[in-house]
């Protein structure tokens, strides 16, 4: 339940995010017992890199606190969005946190706005959508690939979610999203391969007063064409994003220092020889370069407007 609300100790029942290195987290379902390969139950132990954790042992613990491994030790932190998008099980490509940010942005989402999600895949951009809207909000998510849609809804129902979110197993580019949401919705967002199929289908769920649409597309093709459709079908304001994280470090760094003061004068070269000398003189002094590389090119992210009733031609 700990994505649900801020904890301070750690229950049964909780998932937790054991953190060894940025590098290395992995989610723990903190219960007693698990079901080994053969389905028989056996005690819920984790390996690591640094040894094991008795899983269980960590009811009663603080969240943030230090835990023991046989051969180290971890943090154990409580799981947020952010953190359930760098661990989680992919079982297609996602989005990141950077774009995620965007997108939540450019919807103009907030606590109480009501969603469409499609296709939901491996949920990373589902869990910061519902942490969003909750607790007033509601997100309709779909996928028409069944083993998706159902391994989505066990994590929601295991984070303690399935109460701000609606799953639902649905080709949207064929079925639409369905008569009970018909003009009840303040933003449609679409990560499939041909959005542009879902367009007319969206059009119908927001609502009377207007909504958002925004999609994410790795192909500058598949953008032209939506925004195309957009366009002809009396969305405005369309606007297409590429998100790219630059990050820069700031740390203290020998550099030489520059004495200028002679450049006030005619100088000799005895002059210049002494000024030579005195570059040479380093001093710390608190820079800023580029961290390592980051990841480049995700996707283009669209965001376009369907005007209220009243103010569409
Ligand atoms: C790239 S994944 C979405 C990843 C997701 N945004 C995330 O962050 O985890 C695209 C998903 O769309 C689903 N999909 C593709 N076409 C669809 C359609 N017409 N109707 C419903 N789902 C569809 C696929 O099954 C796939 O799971």
């Amino acid at each position: 339940m700990s994505f649900n609300k801020s904890k301070e100790i750690i229950e049964e029942g909780d998932v937790v995010i054991l953190y060894l290195k940025p590098s290395n987290m992995h989610s723990l379902e903190v219960k007693a017992k698990i079901l080994n390969k053969k389905g028989e139950e056996i005690d819920n132990v984790f390996q690591t890199v640094y040894g094991a954790l008795k899983v269980f042992s960590l009811v009663g613990q603080k969240y943030g606190s230090k835990v023991e491994l046989s051969r180290g030790w971890a943090y154990v932190l409580q799981p947020t969005p952010e953190l359930w998008t760098q661990i989680l099980p992919h079982r297609t490509q996602i989005i990141y946190s950077p774009d995620i940010s965007l997108i939540i942005y450019l919807m103009e989402l907030r606590p109480g706005s009501i969603v469409i999600e499609t296709g939901t895949g491996s949920g990373s951009l589902s869990h910061s959508l519902i942490r969003t809207i909750r607790p007033s909000g509601h997100l309709y998510t779909f996928d028409f690939h069944e083993q998706r849609v159902s391994l989505a809804s066990a994590e929601f129902n295991r984070h303690g979610l399935s109460n701000y979110v609606t799953l639902k197993e649905r080709d949207v580019c064929v079925e639409g999203f369905g008569e009970e949401l018909k003009h009840k919705v303040d933003a449609v967002f679409l990560d499939l391969p041909h959005p542009w199929l879902a367009v007319e289908h969206a059009i119908v769920t927001l609502k009377r007063t207007g909504g958002k649409l925004c999609f994410f597309s790795p192909c500058i093709e598949q953008v032209q064409r939506t925004c195309t459709e957009l366009s002809l079908k009396g969305f405005i304001e369309l606007n297409t994003y590429e998100c790219l994280q630059r990050e820069m470090k700031v740390h203290y760094k020998s550099l030489p220092v520059l004495d200028l003061e002679c450049l006030k004068y005619k100088h000799t070269h005895e002059d210049m020889a002494q000024r030579n000398e005195k570059e040479k003189q380093e001093e710390k002094l608190l820079t800023v370069t580029h961290a390592h590389s980051l990841p480049g090119h995700t996707g283009f992210i669209t965001i376009a407007t369907f005007p209220p009733d009243h103010a569409r031609k």
